[in-house]
C-alpha cells in the first residue's frame, strides 16, 4: 500500500493546475445513460473514481473510448466519449456501488431511459450513514414504484415517469442530480423546490440542455424541467474542481505560500475566500486563475459553519481545520452536513494539534507547531488534510492509506512538489 511522506516547513510558489471537477464529472457521465447518441466530456480528471464509474457504465453497456486529438496534456484533462447505444443491463451490482456512493446516480438515468431499474443500496461510509430514502421518494413522486429486495433498489416505471412538484425536506446534491436526470425525459412538467445548487448541478443542468432537456431555473433552488421524448448527441466541459482549489488555497495559507491556481473559478469557491480574508489570507482573481497569499504574519483563527452551496462546502472542512491548527486564537468549526466527520481529528492531534469536539461542534486552539507523525487517511477530504498538516510540520510525516487520496486528488504529491514541497509517494508494500 502507498504511503505519503512529507518534509514540511517548505513554503509553497508557483502555480497549480486545477483539474476537472470529480463530483461534476460522476453525475454527467452517469447522464450518457440517457441518450442512445453520444456524449463527449471533456476535462474528465484521471482519479480511481472516474474509473469506478466508467467500470459500472460498461457493464450497462456503455462504449466509452478516448476521442483522439483533444486531449491537450495531462494538466487540461481527458477528452472521453460515451455511447450507450443499447442498454446491456440495468442492474448497478453491489460490488461496484459499495466502492463508491455516486454509482446511485445511474438510477434515475437508467429508470427514465428503460422503465426500470435495480442498483444495490450503497450503505454507509466513513462519514455517516447517508441514507438514500430522498432518491426514492422523488422518484416515487414522479410515478415510480419502488421496492428494497435483497439489499437493491428496485425501481419501476412501466408506462414511463410523469412530472410532478417535489419539495426536498433537506438539501441534497444526490438526490437532486437523480431527480434531475430523471425528470428530463418524464412526461410532464416537473418542479424541483429546495434543490441544491451546487456548481456541480449548474453543470449538469447545462450538458443536460445542450443534449436537448428543457430545464429553466439552473442555478437557483427551483429547477422546473420540462419533459422531452429523447435527448440526443453533445459535447461538454466540466467545471473546474472547486475542492482541489480550496484545498490549495489553504495549502498556500497554512505554509505561507504565494500559489496560483490555474482555472479556477472565484465564483465556485467565495464562501471559501470570505471565510479565509479575516484569517488574514487573500484570494484574488487572475487572468488564468486565483492567487492566494498571506497578507502578512501569522494566521488568525476563524469560525466556520459547512452549508449547502452557496455556504461553506462539508468537502473543505477537514482541510480549514488543519489550516486553522497553527493560527493565532481559536476557531469554532461546525459540521452541518454530514454527523461523523471528525475522523480526522485524532490524527490531527497526533500531529499535536489542539482540538475539542463537542457535538457538531470543533474548537480548534491554534498551536505554535504541528509536529510531523505517522497518521492514517480515513477518507478523501480526511486524508487532504493531513498532507496539509504534513506540509506545516516540523519533521517528518507518514500519511498512510493514501488510496483514499487517491480516489479524489489528481497527482497530489507532484503538484505540490513543483511548487517547493517536500513530499513523495512511497511503495509500502502490501
Ligand atoms: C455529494 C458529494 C460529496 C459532498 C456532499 C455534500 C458527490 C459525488 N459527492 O454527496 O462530496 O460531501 O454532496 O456537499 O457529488 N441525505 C439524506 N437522504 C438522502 C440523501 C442525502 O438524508 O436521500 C443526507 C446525507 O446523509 C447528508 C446530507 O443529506 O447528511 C447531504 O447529502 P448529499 O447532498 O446527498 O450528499 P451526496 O450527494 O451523497
Amino acid at each position: 500500500m502507498d504511503k505519503i511522506l512529507i518534509r514540511g516547513g517548505a513554503p509553497l510558489s508557483g502555480a497549480v493546475p486545477i483539474g476537472g471537477a470529480k463530483n461534476a464529472a460522476l453525475p454527467l457521465m452517469a447522464a450518457s445513460l440517457l441518450t442512445a447518441e453520444p456524449l463527449v466530456l471533456e476535462n474528465l480528471p484521471d482519479l480511481a473514481d472516474i474509473t469506478t464509474m466508467s467500470n459500472l457504465l460498461a457493464q450497462h453497456g456503455v462504449a466509452i473510448t478516448p476521442v483522439k486529438g483533444a486531449n491537450c496534456g495531462a494538466a487540461r484533462g481527458r477528452t472521453l466519449e460515451f455511447s450507450a447505444r443499447t442498454i446491456a443491463s440495468t442492474t448497478a451490482p453491489y460490488d461496484l456501488v459499495r466502492r463508491m456512493r455516486a454509482s446511485f446516480l445511474v438510477l434515475g438515468p437508467l429508470l427514465a431511459r428503460c422503465g426500470e431499474a435495480r442498483v444495490s443500496l450503497p450503505g454507509g461510509c466513513e462519514i455517516g450513514t447517508r441514507p438514500v430514502d430522498l432518491h426514492i421518494k422523488g422518484l416515487e413522486r414522479l410515478g415510480a414504484e419502488v421496492e428494497l429486495r435483497e439489499g437493491y433498489i428496485e425501481a419501476k416505471a412501466p408506462k414511463g415517469l410523469r412530472g410532478a412538484e417535489f419539495a426536498f425536506p433537506s438539501v441534497s446534491v444526490g438526490a437532486t442530480e437523480n431527480l434531475l436526470m430523471a425528470a428530463v425525459l418524464a412526461e410532464g412538467e416537473t418542479l424541483l423546490v429546495n434543490a441544491a445548487r451546487e456548481p456541480e448541478i449548474t453543470d449538469l443542468a447545462a450538458c443536460l440542455n445542450a443534449m436537448g432537456a428543457r430545464i429553466d431555473g439552473i442555478g437557483s433552488d427551483r429547477l422546473t424541467i420540462n419533459g422531452v421524448s429523447s435527448l440526443h448527441r453533445a459535447r461538454h466541459r466540466v467545471i473546474p474542481d472547486r475542492i482541489e482549489t480550496g484545498t490549495y488555497l489553504m495549502a498556500a495559507a497554512a505554509t505561507g505560500g504565494d500559489l496560483t491556481l490555474l482555472g479556477a473559478r472565484l465564483d465556485h469557491v467565495e464562501s471559501v475566500a470570505r471565510a479565509l480574508e479575516p484569517a488574514e489570507v487573500v484570494v484574488s482573481e487572475v487572468a488564468d486563475g486565483l492567487r492566494v497569499r498571506r497578507r502578512n504574519g501569522r494566521l488568525a483563527g476563524v469560525d466556520v459553519m459547512t452549508e449547502p452551496f452557496p455556504g461553506f462546502p462539508t468537502d473543505l472542512q477537514a482541510q480549514i481545520m488543519a489550516l486553522m491548527a497553527t493560527a493565532e486564537g481559536a476557531s469554532m468549526i461546525t459540521e452541518t452536513i454530514f454527523e461523523n466527520r471528525f475522523m480526522h481529528v485524532p490524527e490531527l492531534m497526533r500531529m499535536g494539534a489542539n482540538i475539542t469536539v463537542h457535538q457538531a461542534s470543533a474548537l480548534v486552539r491554534g498551536v505554535k507547531r504541528l509536529m510531523g507523525a505517522p497518521v492514517m487517511a480515513t477518507d478523501l477530504r480526511a486524508s487532504v488534510s493531513l498532507i496539509l498538516a504534513g506540509l506545516v510540520a516540523e519533521g517528518e510525516t507518514v500519511v498512510d492509506r493514501v488510496y483514499h487520496l487517491d480516489r479524489g486528488y489528481e497527482r497530489v504529491e507532484e503538484k505540490l512538489a513543483a511548487c517547493g514541497a517536500r513530499i513523495e509517494r512511497v511503495n509500502g508494500g502490501a
